[in-house]
C-alpha cells in the first residue's frame, strides 16, 4: 500500500482553512493509503514560540485530527520531536543539499522578509527537515496545500541526490498531492488575503473550536460588498468577499460553486450568511466540541501521541540504520 506522510505545525488557532484545505482531505485518504500524520513541533520552532503555548497547540492539532475523523488506530499520529531520527536524517540530507536549492525557496524569502541576516538557520534549512520527515518513512505521497509544493519537490531532489550519491534506489521520489484550489479559504475581513493562524484579528477567521454563536457572529460581521449575491460564477470571481463566502458554503456542503451561486443568486447577504452560519456550525460545532472535550482531559491525547510515536519509531529506526550503513557511519 502506498504511504502518505503529512504534517501541520502546532502554532495555535487552527481554523476553517486548515480544516477544509488540509485535515478534511486527509480523513478521506485513510481508506486507500497507509497514513502518517505528524504534528511538526520542530518546524514550529523555526519562529519564536512560548513553551506552554507550543505544548498546548501540539495537543490541539492532535485533537483536531482525531475529532475530524482521523482514526488513531488506523493511522499513525505523533509529534515530530518524539522521533529523533527526523533530525538525524535531516543532518545527512543537509550535507547533500546545495545552498542554491535552498535559495530558491519562496517561503523562506517571505518569512525572512528584508532582514535576511537575522533570520534563523532553522528557518532556512526547514525544507531539509521536511524532506527528512517524508523520506524517513519512505513515503510516496504528500498531501499539502499549494504553498508547500515547492518543498515537496525539494524532497524529491534530495531523495534523488542521495540515491545517486550512494548508488541506490532506497528513497522513493515523493509526489505532492494538491487538493482543489476551491478550498483556499480567505480571510473574513479581506477576501484577497488567506485565512491565517497569525492574523491579529480573530474576526478574520473561524477557529475550529469556535462555538455556534461565535461562528454566527463572525459570519454576520464578515466583510461583503453592498450588492445582492452574484448571478454567475464569473461575477462572483470579480467580488472576492462574495466568492470566498460562496466557496466556503460549497466546500461545506460538497456542492459545486455553480450550484451554490445559482441557489443564492440575487438574494441578500443577510439571508445567505444565516444559511452559511448554520452549515458552518453544523460541521465545526461537533468537531470543535469534541476538541474542547479532549483538551480538557489531555490524558487521552497524550496516550495517542505516545502510541503513535512508538509505531513511527518502529518504521523510522530500521530505515535510519540502513541509511547510516550506506553512508559509512560506523555503528558498533
Ligand atoms: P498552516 O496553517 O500554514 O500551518 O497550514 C497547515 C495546513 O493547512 C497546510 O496544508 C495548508 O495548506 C492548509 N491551509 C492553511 N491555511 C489555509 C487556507 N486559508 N485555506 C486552505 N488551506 C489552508
Ligand atoms: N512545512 C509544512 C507547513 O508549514 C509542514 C510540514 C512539515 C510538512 N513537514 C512536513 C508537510 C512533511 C508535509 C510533509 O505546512
Amino acid at each position: 500500500m502506498p504511504r502518505i506522510f503529512s504534517g501541520i505545525q502546532p502554532t495555535g488557532n487552527l481554523h476553517l482553512g486548515n480544516y477544509l484545505g488540509a485535515i478534511r482531505n486527509w480523513v478521506a485518504l485513510q481508506a486507500d493509503y497507509e497514513c502518517i500524520f505528524c504534528i511538526v513541533d520542530l518546524h514550529a520552532l523555526t519562529l519564536p514560540q512560548e513553551p506552554e503555548e507550543l505544548r498546548s497547540a501540539t495537543r490541539e492539532v492532535t485533537a483536531a485530527y482525531i475529532a475530524s475523523g482521523i482514526d488513531p488506530e488506523r493511522c499513525i499520529i505523533f509529534n515530530q520531536s518524539m522521533v529523533p531520527a527526523h533530525t538525524q536524517l535531516a543532518w545527512l540530507f543537509g550535507c547533500l543539499t546545495p545552498l542554491g536549492w535552498l535559495n530558491r525557496m519562496t517561503q523562506f524569502k517571505d518569512k525572512a522578509g528584508k532582514d535576511r541576516d537575522n533570520a534563523g538557520l532553522g528557518l532556512y534549512s526547514y525544507p531539509v527537515l521536511m524532506a527528512a520527515d517524508i523520506l524517513l518513512y519512505r513515503a510516496t505521497h504528500v498531501p499539502v496545500g499549494e504553498d508547500q509544493k515547492q518543498h515537496v519537490e525539494l524532497a524529491r531532489d534530495i531523495a534523488g541526490a542521495f540515491n545517486r550519491r550512494y548508488n541506490t534506489d532506497f528513497f522513493p521520489l515523493p509526489e505532492p498531492q494538491i487538493f482543489g484550489a476551491a478550498t483556499r479559504v480567505m480571510s473574513l475581513r479581506d477576501g484577497t488575503k488567506k485565512m491565517s493562524k497569525s492574523d491579529e484579528s480573530d474576526y478574520s477567521r473561524i477557529n475550529m473550536t469556535d462555538d455556534a454563536d461565535t461562528i454566527a457572529l463572525k459570519i454576520r460581521r464578515a466583510k461583503t460588498d453592498p450588492q445582492p449575491l452574484p448571478h454567475s460564477v464569473k461575477e462572483a470571481e470579480m467580488r472576492p468577499e462574495a466568492a470566498n463566502l460562496l466557496g466556503i458554503y460549497a466546500a461545506l456542503t460538497d456542492e459545486t460553486m455553480e450550484t451554490v451561486v445559482a441557489h443564492f443568486a440575487g438574494k441578500n447577504f443577510s439571508d445567505f450568511k444565516a444559511a452559511l452560519a448554520e452549515r458552518a456550525s453544523a460541521t465545526l460545532g461537533r468537531i470543535g466540541g469534541e476538541m474542547n472535550r479532549m483538551m480538557a482531559d489531555p490524558g487521552y491525547i497524550d496516550g495517542v501521541l505516545r502510541h503513535g510515536a512508538e509505531r513511527a519509531q518502529a518504521i523510522a529506526e530500521p530505515h535510519l540504520k540502513l541509511v547510516f550503513d550506506m553512508t559509512g557511519l560506523l555503528r558498533l
